[in-house]
């Protein structure tokens, strides 16, 4: 189906990518004397071996390529050597003891040092970094090779970069397999029944170590019946999945009911200041730990979405967290303890109560009171994964807390998979988002518990459904090891590694891809809620347009349009006062409709479609306009790709998945289009200044 003979493909790491190294000659000292000592210890109790796989990564692309792996000594020159720190290759490497003076002991769990001498000496402290090294000099390709250089020291940002699945056991009657999953089923259950596929799972765990994952969690945080038993009974699965994983460095984290004790055990309670709860948990803690050594920790979902939690006997989030945290703590996990906590039975003719307040309200007068181990996970933005949110103010407001901050990976709000929508933009946008103080979103993440997406992949033979989706989970894993990074220019490290040798420097494809993908976030922008008021889909299943869906519902997510404007008035002044949760010089650019971005305008601020933006336009022009040009510039993606013919490792199956969803981009962009344009239309009474058809009929009808 993929054109791969396994059945699935190779995402960005088709053998092709292997070249460059594998036509070479490399020496990896090993697996006997010091190196194996070393990797024996960093391997710990759990026992995999990262040298050895960095090892078997490498045999496999010699072996492809005719290149040659040396273990016992360089049989000769070597082009290219990796090793650990304190298992150095010895005498006959040129270079190699400087290398190690410089930077032994200053590279940390998974970081490493590059130089280019006579060779490319890769020098790491601990086999993790050896194993990310390789994959640095895999992206570098040739570049790798040519002109020396000097050292050059690669550390990831954020410790923890993990991968959250929303993966059931059983088929859950809404949700189904997958909630929110848009790539077929899950690659680890089918129907209640444990299915994962060895080889497919360490194939997966492959491609998130080479973008930089390093945690998953397996399981949805809406933990059902049946999925509260993988802390139990079904731990087995669990720890076989770690065990497939482990080899590329992955911890395996799982998401657990707050009210297992109850549920799973036989107490009559979850109160987690009870000393058998807490006992319960400690238990649980033990056996888990017995059956994964290395297991990561928990990730909570709490009074969330009706979902169990501590507020169910009077306690609050801090002592829900810190008491699994205790639990764990003896066994080195962390609890990822989720601050999507909202209610979601609001009265929606209540114009005082704002879902964007929740958070922040809920958790942050908790500051200082979690411990270490407890990592406060906050989604990006206020409200719920929307195309455009501002970012959420709890991550500037918890500084005696480590966060994590939430994105999501898989495209719930963003056309889900079906249509192209590169989330590499608007990560970078928020990593970068900072306030008074030289704090940004990426740096509390960094000092803090690291950044998680929810998991794009499934059973998919593409693994994303969209083949073009797999960019937004490469991307994740780059963003996570480097905020700092291009998107645009992590974008293009993906299409060379996936496409290869069809998407050359100044090849077709690497145009066209990038023609469709760089501003294509922008783009289902243009055609979908305006000026980032959120929420005009339909209700449930979250897929196309229905303005009003929402809008008289207790789910806290309003616009508010009437017949003379729309927004959500968030101001202190007169509105439900959110601005105020935000630290200067935002809280007083979004207090003001003259300051507040215009893609932000309508989140904060209620205004008359005759409110002119800093762009110049009006309101409701705007609201034309864009989706005029939304649309138009999905008719040109299409066009692009259909002007591209497939080849190489562009595969005839891979370019009529991506034609067939490009058609569907169409069919819903021109529904967004005229569903929005007729709804203000006919809300506001302004015609278009263009004259133009607002209800998609083909007939000039506005009478001036
Ligand atoms: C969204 C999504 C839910 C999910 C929730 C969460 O509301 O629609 O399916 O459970 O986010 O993040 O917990």
């Amino acid at each position: 189906m993929t054109g791969d003979a396994r059945g699935w493909h190779a995402g960005w790491l088709p053998s092709q990518a292997w070249r460059a190294i594998g036509t070479r000659r490399v020496f990896l000292p090993g697996p006997s004397g010091a190196g194996a000592a070393v990797a024996a210890e960093a391997a710990g109790a759990a026992g995999a071996d990262l040298v050895e796989t960095v090892a078997a990564e490498i045999a496999a692309a010699v072996r492809t390529h005719g290149g040659r792996l040396d273990r016992t000594g360089p049989a000769g020159p070597a082009d290219l050597v990796l090793a650990l720190a304190a298992a150095g290759p010895g005498d006959g490497v040129a270079g190699w003891d400087d290398l190690r003076t410089e930077v032994a002991g200053t590279l940390g769990a998974e970081g490493f040092a590059i130089t280019r001498r006579a060779a490319t000496l890769v020098c790491a402290d601990a086999p993790a970094g050896l194993l990310h090294g390789l994959f640095h000099v895999l992206r570098a390709g040739d570049a790798a090779f040519g002109a020396p250089f000097g050292v050059r020291r690669h550390r990831p940002a954020m410790r923890r970069r993990m991968v959250d699945h929303w993966d059931n056991v059983d088929v859950h009657p809404v949700m189904g397999q997958v909630e929110r999953g848009y790539a077929g089923g899950s690659l680890f259950w089918t129907a209640g029944a444990f299915t994962a596929d060895p080889a497919r799972i360490r194939a997966y765990a492959r491609l998130l170590a080479a973008c930089g994952v390093n945690a998953v969690a397996v399981n949805n945080v809406n933990v059902h019946p049946t999925e509260a038993r993988l802390l139990t009974d079904r731990i087995g699965e669990v720890a076989a999945i770690a065990g497939w994983m482990r080899p590329y460095g992955i911890r395996v984290h799982l998401s657990v009911s707050f009210a297992a004790p109850r549920t799973v055990g036989a107490l009559h309670t979850a109160d987690p200041c009870d000393p058998a709860v807490r006992a319960w948990w400690a238990a649980a803690a033990r056996d888990v730990y017995a059956a994964i050594p290395d297991f990561g920790g928990f990730v909570v979902k709490a009074d969330s979405e009706g979902q169990p939690g501590p507020f169910g006997y009077g306690r609050d989030h801090a002592d829900g967290a810190n008491m699994l945290a205790d639990a764990l703590a003896p066994h080195g996990g962390v609890v990822h303890w989720r601050a999507f906590v909202y209610n979601h039975h609001q009265d929606w003719r209540d114009r005082g109560t704002d879902r964007a307040k929740a958070a922040h309200q809920h958790f942050a007068p908790l500051d200082g009171r979690f411990r270490d181990t407890v990592i406060v996970q906050v989604k990006h933005g206020p409200v719920d994964f929307q195309t455009r949110e501002p970012v959420s103010p709890v991550i500037a407001a918890m500084p005696g807390t480590r966060l994590a901050v939430e994105v999501q990976a898989t495209q719930e709000y963003t056309g889900q998979q079906r249509h192209v929508c590169y989330l590499g933009t608007p990560w970078s946008e928020t990593l970068g988002f900072g306030w008074a103080g030289g704090q940004t979103v990426a740096s509390v993440a960094a000092a803090g518990g690291g950044l998680v997406a929810v998991a794009n992949t499934g059973a998919d033979a593409f693994w994303t459904g969209h083949p073009l989706a797999q960019a937004n989970l490469y991307a994740y894993g780059r963003l996570a090891w480097d905020p700092a990074l291009d998107p645009c220019a992590v974008l293009d490290e993906w299409i060379t590694l996936t496409f290869g040798a069809a998407a050359g420097p100044d090849a077709e494809p690497r145009r066209t891809l990038h023609a469709i993908m760089d501003d294509s976030w922008r783009g289902y922008e243009r055609y979908t809620a305006p000026l980032g008021v959120g929420f005009m889909v339909r209700p449930g299943h979250h897929y196309g347009p229905d303005v009003d869906g929402y809008e008289y519902t207790g789910w806290g997510t309003y616009h508010f349009a009437d017949r003379d404007g729309v927004g959500v008035d968030r101001t202190r002044a007169t509105g439900t006062g959110f601005t105020g949760q935000y630290p200067q010089p935002w809280s007083r650019i979004y207090e003001s409709p003259d300051e507040c971005p215009d893609e932000l305008l309508l989140f904060f601020h209620h205004v008359p479609y005759g409110h002119v933006l800093r762009s110049g336009t009006t309101v409701i022009q705007h609201i034309y306009d864009s989706h005029f040009a939304g649309v138009e510039q999905v008719e040109r993606m299409r066009e692009r790709w259909r002007a591209l013919p497939p080849g190489g490792l562009l595969s005839a199956a891979l370019h009529a998945r991506v034609s067939e969803r490009l058609d569907e981009q169409v069919r819903s962009a021109r529904e967004w289009r005229d569903q929005i344009n007729a709804y203000f239309f006919r809300k506001s009474g302004v015609p278009d200044a263009d004259r133009r058809a607002l209800d998609g009929a083909r007939r000039p009808v506005i009478p001036r």
